[in-house]
């Protein structure tokens, strides 16, 4: 077995789109085939997929299959990488609902979901659709906030989620900067605010946005300690992918931006 850089037991890697075929990540199976490899040689030991659930093909069902499907041609062409199943998931009004009747899949059947909000605005249901998620038991991780502009003007917003019990998962190319310096600077500022608990890479294929975490976590170490960033690719992951309780610490309130007109 390769030797893993960060961890004995490897990287977990809570967030990406390398089912074939099913939105628009992996295009194919051989693309889906070299993103496993990609992620193997990382030091990447588990890898949950998470479809998009709205406007695409996820779905439990089809979440499944294709897990099942794209282990065992992994497992043919001896790539030890282990999927595992989930969603990513465009909160609605009915989304509680739905999770509440098993129509969602949590990652991989944990009590963790995958959630996300449009580009575009916060919608004005969130807090309540969050909230009545964490009732009936999930615990939701926002992905990828560091990448909504409306947060970034208002990360209070984002605050009183995270204090109320909400994780955060910001993505390794928001880190790398290849969504501009804006992205990376308030990714930063997440990691250093307590107000990010998982690094995930959200891969899209093996060229663009690839299944990787390690030159990621090497830049993160640099803002908050290798330690810290080291945990949200491996211990915080585990705990999540076992479903086992995780108490994070507590977030650090953001100051506002200084605006030019301020003197003090
Ligand atoms: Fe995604």
């Amino acid at each position: 077995m390769r030797a893993h850089k960060h961890s004995p037991v490897g990287m977990i890697d809570l967030h990406s789109h390398i089912l074939p075929m099913i939105d628009d990540g992996a295009q194919s199976l051989r693309e889906a085939l070299e993103m496993a490899q990609l992620a193997w040689e990382d030091g990447i030991t588990q890898m949950v997929a998470t479809p998009h659930d709205t406007g695409w093909g996820g779905s439990w069902q089809s979440t499944r299959e294709g897990v099942q499907t794209l282990q065992a041609e992994m497992n043919n062409h001896e790539i030890p990488l282990q999927v595992l199943p989930g969603l990513e998931i465009l909160i609605d009004l009915d989304t509680p609902q739905q999770a509440r009747e098993g129509h969602l899949l949590a990652l991989n059947d944990s009590r963790y979901l995958l959630i996300e909000l449009p580009f575009t605005h916060y919608p004005p249901y969130t807090d309540h659709v969050i909230f009545e998620l964490q009732v009936a038991g999930f615990v939701p991780i926002l992905a990828h906030p560091e990448r909504y502009s409306y947060l970034k003007t208002n990360p209070m917003r984002l605050f009183a989620l995270v204090e109320r019990g909400a994780l955060v998962q910001v993505t390794t190319n928001s880190i790398l900067g290849e969504f501009g310096a804006a992205v990376r600077d308030f990714s930063r500022l997440l990691l250093e605010h307590n107000l990010a608990h998982v690094i995930a890479s959200d891969a899209h294929g093996a060229n663009v946005r690839p299944p990787t975490l390690s030159q990621a976590i090497e830049i993160a170490s640099r803002w908050i300690g290798e330690q810290q960033a080291t945990a949200m690719v491996t211990s915080v992951p585990e705990a999540i992918v076992n479903d086992q309780p995780w108490q994070p610490e507590s977030p650090v309130e953001p100051k506002p931006e200084r605006r030019w007109f301020q003197t003090r």
